[in-house]
């Protein structure tokens, strides 16, 4: 058995997505199918409508995403129907090399649903991070379900599901940051607003906001940015000249290029203090390569560190911030920006694109 829902495929490179009839298969052992309540637009769905992450289209679009759990397959425990969760990316397998030593959130094997959605001709999708959320209804592993308060509303705790996690975790699980630390942050979009919020939540003592847009840079203060540096125009010495002005002349502990370009990657590698941290974030696209003097990362010290879904838990983090958006003591609800139709990606995609908004969710 199937059904038939609408949802939003990339079909080829660079043409605009397209809203079509697809077909969500019956949940088979260890998945489930999930009503998607609302689902955001995240940076990376236009990398995979751009050819940016790899060339399997059609690609089914949307992986920031909460909803209600409708259909579960034999031997699925974890969640029931009518739950209320968050979708992930990281369904840890617990089996993989790195599950074994006792570090799930590099799972290297991390579960997807094992059948395939499709086109009504039969076409195979490939579902945005094994997600594919911008339709009525997904197939997903029962592992990335991720049951939480259903007090949270759908459109606030969907973004959880990607980009607010990957920032928060990029600031605070991959960048350790904690009380009286100094972070700045490079790219002050959906992702870097949440690494400001997160390094707030612990305690960081100074957060430099960096962006080239100053809406960007008003919202980050908003977030808990100490101080902010438009970049714009700006040639890297100055950059980080600018950064070692407000940080004793010495530069940040940790710095998060949340945009993923060799120039703000270098402006990081040299805006922190010595032996401090860089956690890169942003995706590049495939065309990037980077250059640096290798005695500068020798003699600079500290790490270099990449980012994949902010290393967090799903099961551990999603709970835990959707309690403290709760309490009131996490601004969740203000990343979305407007909530829009399911017809309406391609304009979101401009507003991201022209700076417009933090997050447009799509609400179904
Ligand atoms: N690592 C992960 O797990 C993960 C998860 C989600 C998203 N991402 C990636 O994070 C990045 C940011 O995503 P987003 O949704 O916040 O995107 P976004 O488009 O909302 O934000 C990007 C921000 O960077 C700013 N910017 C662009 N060029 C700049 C420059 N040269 N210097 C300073 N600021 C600049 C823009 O003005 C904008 O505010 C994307 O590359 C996305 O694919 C990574
Ligand atoms: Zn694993
Ligand atoms: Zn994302």
């Amino acid at each position: 058995m199937s059904q038939t829902v609408r949802g939003v495929i990339a079909r080829s490179l660079k043409s605009p997505v397209e809203l079509v009839d697809i077909i969500v298969p019956d949940p088979g052992p260890g998945e489930a199918v999930v009503k998607v309540q609302a689902c955001g637009v995240c940076h990376t769905d236009l990398h995979y409508r751009e050819g940016g992450i790899n060339n399997e289209f059609p690609f089914l679009l949307g992986h920031e995403a909460a909803g209600i759990v409708e259909s579960v397959g034999e031997g699925v425990t974890e969640v029931a129907p009518g739950d209320f969760v968050i979708l992930n990316w990281r369904a840890v397998c617990g089996q993989c090399r790195s599950c074994r030593r006792g570090r799930p959130q590099y799972c290297f094997n991390t579960h997807n649903a094992t059948q395939k959605m499709t086109l009504i001709d039969g076409t195979e999708l490939s579902p945005a991070l094994g997600i594919g959320a911008f339709a009525d209804k997904t197939l997903v592993a029962a592992g990335q379900c991720t049951k939480v308060d259903h007090a949270a509303p759908a459109p606030v705790a969907g973004l959880l599901g990607c980009g607010v996690m990957a920032g928060i975790g990029a600031a605070i699980n991959t960048g350790g940051v904690g009380r009286g630390d100094s972070i700045a942050v490079i790219g002050c979009g959906g992702v870097g607003a949440a690494a400001i919020a997160g390094s707030r939540l612990a305690g960081a003592a100074k957060i430099i906001a960096i962006d080239i847009d100053d809406r960007k840079l008003a919202t980050a203060r908003e977030f808990g940015a100490t101080h902010t540096i438009n970049s714009r125009g700006l040639g890297q010495d100055e950059v980080v000249e600018a950064i070692q002005a407000v940080t004793d002349g010495f530069g940040a502990d940790v710095v998060v290029d949340a945009v993923g370009r060799p120039e703000t990657y270098k402006q990081a590698f040299y805006g922190r203090d010595l032996a401090g941290t860089v956690v890169l974030v942003g995706v590049p696209t495939p065309d990037l390569t980077l250059e640096l003097p290798l005695i500068d990362v020798f003699g600079r010290g500290g790490s270099l560190k990449s980012s994949w879904y902010g290393d967090c838990l799903p099961s551990r983090d999603f709970p835990m911030l959707i309690d403290l958006f709760l309490q009131g003591r996490f601004p969740l609800d203000r990343f979305v920006t407007e909530t829009i139709g399911i017809e309406d990606i391609e304009d979101a995609f401009d507003k991201m694109h022209s700076g417009d908004v933090l997050r447009s969710v799509v609400v179904l």
